[in-house]
């Protein structure tokens, strides 16, 4: 099993599952959202439709369509408020839930967005610690995934997560 942090357009990684960072409705919005849907085409969101939304840490899975990823998985992060409202508590539900419906979905293969950091506005080096902390323990747990990526998108954070995977057990 492997963990490992590069920098990439998630839509273009051929890998079982790639990550949504959505918003609750699950019908699309801009960031990582947005590249997501146009790459996978409209019949993502004909088949968002029919999930009904989805919680803040919620996981919900989809075909990746046009995407080369075979599986999207959909989650809400928290939207940032300062920290003292669940957020950090949100966002591990959103990489445990997420990781739980990828091995319940036969996945093998995960790359994550760097979930809440943009337009939800979570500061990004705690939002990297839970990521990493949370993928951890889950695979502790005796997982059966060969490999999750947290996909940066600028070299600021893929300095985040490659400072937090060499710490010992971040
Ligand atoms: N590949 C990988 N990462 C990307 C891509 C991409 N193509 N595009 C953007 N990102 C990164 C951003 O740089 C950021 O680090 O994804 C991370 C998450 O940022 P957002 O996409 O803004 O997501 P988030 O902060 O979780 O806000 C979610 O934004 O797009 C709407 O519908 C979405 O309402 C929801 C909200």
């Amino acid at each position: 099993m492997s963990l490992e942090a590069l920098r990439a357009d998630i839509t273009t990684l051929f890998v079982d599952a790639i990550v949504n960072a959505a918003n609750t409705t699950l019908l699309g919005g801009g960031g990582v959202d947005g590249a997501i849907h146009r790459a996978a085409g409209p019949a993502l969101l004909a088949a968002c439709r029919a999930l009904g939304g989805a919680m803040t840490g919620e996981a919900k899975i989809t075909p990746g369509f046009r995407l080369p990823a075979r599986f999207v998985i959909h989650t809400p992060g928290p939207v940032w408020r300062g920290g003292a409202h669940g957020e950090a508590d949100l966002l591990a539900a959103c990489y445990r839930n997420s990781l739980a419906l990828a091995v319940k979905s036969g996945c093998r293969t995960v790359a994550f967005p760097c979930i809440s950091t943009g337009v939800y506005g979570y500061p990004p080096e705690a939002a990297a610690r839970v990521a990493a902390r949370e993928t951890r323990a889950f695979l502790k747990s005796g997982a059966t995934l060969e490999r999750v990526i947290f996909c940066c998108f600028s070299d600021e954070d893929l300095a985040l997560y490659d400072a937090l995977l060499a710490e010992p057990g971040a």
